[in-house]
């Protein structure tokens, strides 16, 4: 009847915002897949917790079989976080032939092969726009319009709540912790803020970013991490001294003999364009070697953002099942070589 049905497994930041523009786009996606998408479970932990958005409270659930094993749901959308559960309601839900989206770096960047190998058996779908940078969608640049060229450098602030403590310590002199729980109240940290600040949501990012435009396998051991917990007001004000602004930025660079891949607290000069992208935002660079030089820059995390990558995820798979076709678009590359290690 021309309707799809979606599970969505959690309901908090990005979940409520999935919930928000489901309803309020409904005739848009509607124009564009022919289809009308209904959000018809969500599980959730706590059915009691007052929700910002409303549902029909019969369709909220604590049992994530309603989900997985719902003959009429064809799409999962994963927006719980966390290693596990998360995995083994994946890999359930592809055995049940449902599609997959989600936003789960710490899982995509550990498992994702392994996701991804199991969704091709079953002839599933796996999308995870909203995994790196929120609502900017690079991993369909980096996958779909960077296929004709070779990547040679990725390089940007790939966190917004880092770059939201950073920019608040330096224009307002705000104390670091202070700014962290702003960021965690507005719904851009990590369950486990300790990710964001410690640089390993920005390493996992930069995992996926230089798997996908490097064609290899990197794990999240493949990068060397330092995050911002060590700096100090002192520091920041040190280098805006001599022109400088501390940004956590990541760094991905290939060539002939070596890929690189770095998280760290950098001064970058005042001029370059890197130092002006504040708050919540993220900039990512990347560096063809035929295009040359290429800039993405929008809302690294919050609501609204990230849905949008959730949802253009969920509208092409959509489109695929109109099509008949799996796997178009899918995010990665089809003979992934394990990247060989210094010690091996
Ligand atoms: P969140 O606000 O903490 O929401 C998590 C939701 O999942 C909650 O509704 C929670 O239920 C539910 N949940 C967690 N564990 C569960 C379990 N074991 N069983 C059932 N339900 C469970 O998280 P979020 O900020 O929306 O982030 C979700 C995912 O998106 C994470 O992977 C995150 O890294 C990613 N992401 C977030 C952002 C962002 O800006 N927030 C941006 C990009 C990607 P209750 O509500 O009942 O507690
Ligand atoms: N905690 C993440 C961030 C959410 O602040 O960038 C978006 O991935």
């Amino acid at each position: 009847n021309g309707k799809i049905k979606v599970g969505l497994m959690g309901f908090g930041t990005v979940g409520t915002g999935v919930v928000r523009l489901v309803d309020s786009y409904k005739e848009d996606f509607f124009n564009q897949t022919g289809s009308v998408i209904e959000v018809s479970r969500i599980l959730v932990r706590n059915p009691e917790k007052e929700r910002s958005v409303f549902v029909n409270s019969d369709i909220v659930t604590t049992d994530p079989r309603e989900l997985i094993y719902d003959q009429e749901v064809e799409v999962i959308i994963e927006v719980m976080g966390g290693i596990e559960p998360a995995r083994t309601y994946i890999l359930e839900a592809i055995e049940q032939g449902k599609h997959i989206v989600t936003a789960n770096k710490d899982l995509m960047a550990i498992h994702g092969e392994e996701l991804i190998k199991k969704a091709r058996e079953h002839g599933c779908d796996l999308f995870y726009e909203a995994s790196v940078a929120g609502g900017i969608p690079i991993i369909n640049a980096i996958v779909e319009g960077f296929s004709s060229d070779r990547i040679t450098k990725i390089m940007g602030i790939v966190n917004g709540t880092t770059n939201y403590i950073l920019t608040k310590m330096s224009h307002e002199q705000a104390s670091f912790d202070e700014v962290l729980q702003e960021a965690q109240q507005l719904g851009y940290a990590e369950a486990d803020p300790t990710s964001d600040v410690e640089g390993l949501d920005a390493a996992r990012k930069m995992a996926i970013l230089s798997s996908l435009g490097f064609h290899v396998g990197m794990n999240l051991e493949d990068v060397s991490v330092r995050g911002i917990s060590k700096v100090t007001l002192e520091d920041i004000k040190y280098g805006e001294q001599l022109g400088y602004t501390m940004k956590l930025i990541g760094i991905a660079k290939k060539d002939d003999e070596l890929i690189e891949v770095s998280v760290e607290p950098t001064f970058v000069k005042n001029t370059h364009p890197l130092a002006n992208v504040n708050g919540v935002f993220n900039a990512v660079y990347v560096y063809g070697e035929a295009v040359g030089e290429t800039m993405f820059y929008g809302p690294g995390a919050g609501e609204l953002p990230t849905a949008t990558a959730v949802l253009s995820d969920l509208v092409t798979v959509v489109k695929n099942i109109k099509l008949g076709v799996n796997g178009r678009n899918m995010a990665t590359p089809y003979n992934v070589k394990k990247l060989k290690r210094e010690e091996d």
